[in-house]
Parts: structure tokens; sequence; C-alpha cells
């Protein structure tokens, strides 16, 4: 019975609200003063048995305890406060809370850099349709019909188009579409980068995903030459990776440059990661580039007799993958906040 009483009455004593000086006095009137409530249990003491009154008397000692130190402090703070009514008092010593901030996401980081990294060289930014015709992402592009270039980017289609296949709808598989728009759009000179989301129908793993992210580049004017192409990815990845990087170009093929090369980046094989990286060779490829095919410029009302060009496309990922030690594809997408926290003040 007591010790209900005594529990009901710390409860009390912790809910009491003491706001201005009126209050502080009830307060001390209720459980403090020789009138109040927690007196008053003392006086029941005597009615308890022999064997037990030791501990109840402790629990009492316990409350009444309690109750004057929580008075000490009410106090204090109203002392403390000249306005007359309590607050909690600041300590100045105690160590902030830190603010809890999102973090931008690895793709966006890179992307963020690369973009500015290409206007800096007088590159602008374009954007283009992720639901394409299949002239736009293969035949301007210089894919004929039937090649088996095609089926190296494996193809979620939307829609088949039985009269005419250049009008089959799909999911870009690049972002080259975005050249064939802005040279139908714009007469040379075109200096731009466009960066988006591709799509190919493959399996989800550690190294492939169903969808990912690039950004084209394109340089079309009178005399843009190989040398050209050279040293803007140069420059680039200078800029991305470290001043003293090397870089390779590796003969390749893509219909729509001519001639084509892949970029490579040298990691060097001194660390596992580095080694998995390239596996084995030290080189690990960054981008696909060449000069713009003869047959993609007449595609686009541009004479190839005037006008020469360069193009470029390359994976984010894999760039944000080099810069910040991304092992698996899939964490870019699967909004884990514990990978994304990583990325908190980068
Ligand atoms: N479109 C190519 C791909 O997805 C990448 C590429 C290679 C883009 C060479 C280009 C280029 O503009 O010139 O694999």
């Amino acid at each position: 019975m007591l010790t209900e009483r005594v529990k009901e009455i710390f409860q009390e004593i912790e809910q009491f609200e003491v706001a201005t000086k009126e209050q502080l006095e009830q307060y001390r009137q209720r459980f403090v003063g020789r009138k109040g409530v927690v007196e008053a249990l003392f006086e029941g003491l005597k009615d308890i048995a022999k064997e037990e009154r030791r501990a109840v008397g402790q629990e009492l000692n316990a409350l009444k305890n309690f109750a004057i130190d929580r008075f000490a402090v009410i106090q204090a703070e109203f002392e403390a406060n000249d306005s007359g009514t309590a607050g909690p008092s600041v300590d100045l010593t105690l160590p902030v809370t830190p603010n809890q901030l999102g973090s931008i996401h690895p793709l966006t980081l890179a992307r963020a850099k690369i973009i500015e990294i290409f206007e800096r060289m007088g590159f602008s930014v374009a954007d283009g349709p992720e639901i394409e015709s299949d002239w736009y992402n293969f035949t301007a592009l210089n894919f004929p019909e039937n090649h088996p270039a095609r089926e190296m980017q494996d193809t979620f289609f939307v829609a088949k188009n039985a009269e005419d296949p250049t009008q089959d709808m799909l999911l870009r598989t690049h972002t080259s579409n975005v050249q064939i728009r802005m040279m139908e759009r714009q007469k040379p000179p075109i200096r731009a980068i466009m960066p988006g989301r591709v799509y190919r129908n493959e399996a989800i793993s550690a190294r492939a995903h169903c969808f990912f992210h690039q950004v084209e580049g394109l340089y079309i004017d009178k005399n843009v030459s190989f040398k050209d192409l050279k040293d803007t990815l140069y420059h680039f990845s200078k800029e991305m990776f470290d001043k003293d990087v090397k870089i390779r170009l590796r003969p390749s093929f893509f219909p729509f440059t001519e001639p084509s090369a892949e970029i490579d980046i040298w990691l060097g094989t001194d660390t596992e990661e580095t080694y998995r990286l390239s596996k084995g060779t030290g080189w690990v490829e960054i981008a696909g580039s060449g000069m713009v095919d003869p047959n993609v410029l007449a595609n686009c009302g541009i004479d190839p007799e005037e006008y020469t060009g360069f193009a470029f496309g390359m994976g984010i990922e894999r760039i944000a993958q080099l810069r910040y030690g991304v092992r698996d594809l899939r964490l870019y997408s699967e909004n884990d906040v514990r990978f994304l926290r990583q990325f908190e003040g980068v």
C-alpha cells in the first residue's frame, strides 16, 4: 500500500509542472513542506510491521530526497533566470548534437564533376529522350540493318513498327542518340556533352545492370582532328583522376565513328583492387571514342567535306567506381542508407 503510494508520488513529482513562482510554491508545499504529502507518509510508518519498517523507511527517505533535490534544481533555475520563469538551463560545455545531413548520391557527384570539367573546356550540356526510335538510337548512327553491333547492346523494345523498322520504339541503349538530335537541330560548331540514363536487357549482377548512366561528348567544327580528341580526353582524365594520369588509346570499332578508339587509364597492379579492376593488365577502360563517321554527319544534314568532329561516350558508374571505390553496380540503385551515408560531406 504504502509502497504503491510512494511510486505514485514519485510520478507526480516528475510530472508536476513548474513554470511560475506560484507553481514553485505549490510544489514546495505539496512535496517538501511539513504539511505535504511526503511528510504525511512518514506518519504511516508506525502502522507498518516491524520487520518491514526499515525497508519502507528507506523508500520514504529516497522519495523525500528526490522531492528536495528536484526542488533545489528548479529553484536554482528560477534564480538564474531573471524573468522569473523556469526554463531548462543551458549547459554550454555540452558537446553539440551533429546535424543529420543528407548526402549527395555518388553518381550525382561524379556527373557534376564530369560536367564541371567539360564546361570549363567550353562544352555545353544537352539532353535527349530515354524512349527513342530505332532511327536515333541505331540507324542514323550508321548501324546497318541486321548488323551484329545492334546485338552487342541488348535492347528493350517498347513498340515495333511493322511498316518502318526505323520507327521501332525502344529504351535507348546509349546516349549517342542525343548526338543525332543535336546535329539535326544545330549547325556546327557544336561542342556539347550529354549526360543521361541508358538501358540494356542484361541480367543484373555486380558488373552489369539493366540501366546505367553515360555521358556522351560531341565536338563538330572545321578541322577538328584526332589530336583534339586525344587532348580533350587526356585533359579530362587529368582533372578527373590525377594530374599524373597516363592514358592510352586502343583501336576499336563503333559503327558511328571512324577511326574508333577506346580510352584506357593506367591504374597499375600494385593493390588487389587495381589488379582486380584492370584484370591484371594495369589498364582500365573509361570511354569509347572516335572521329564521327562521315555517314553520320550526312544523315544529319552536315556536309562531311566541310566539317569533321569527334565523339566519345563514357559510363558514369565506372567513373564513380574509380573515384570512390564502389565495387558493386547494384549499390547505386538499392538506396541502402549505409552506402549513401558514406558520401556525407563529399
Ligand atoms: N555509344 C557507345 C557505347 O554505348 C559509347 C561511345 C563510343 C560513344 C564511341 C561515342 C563514341 O560517342 O564515339 O558503348
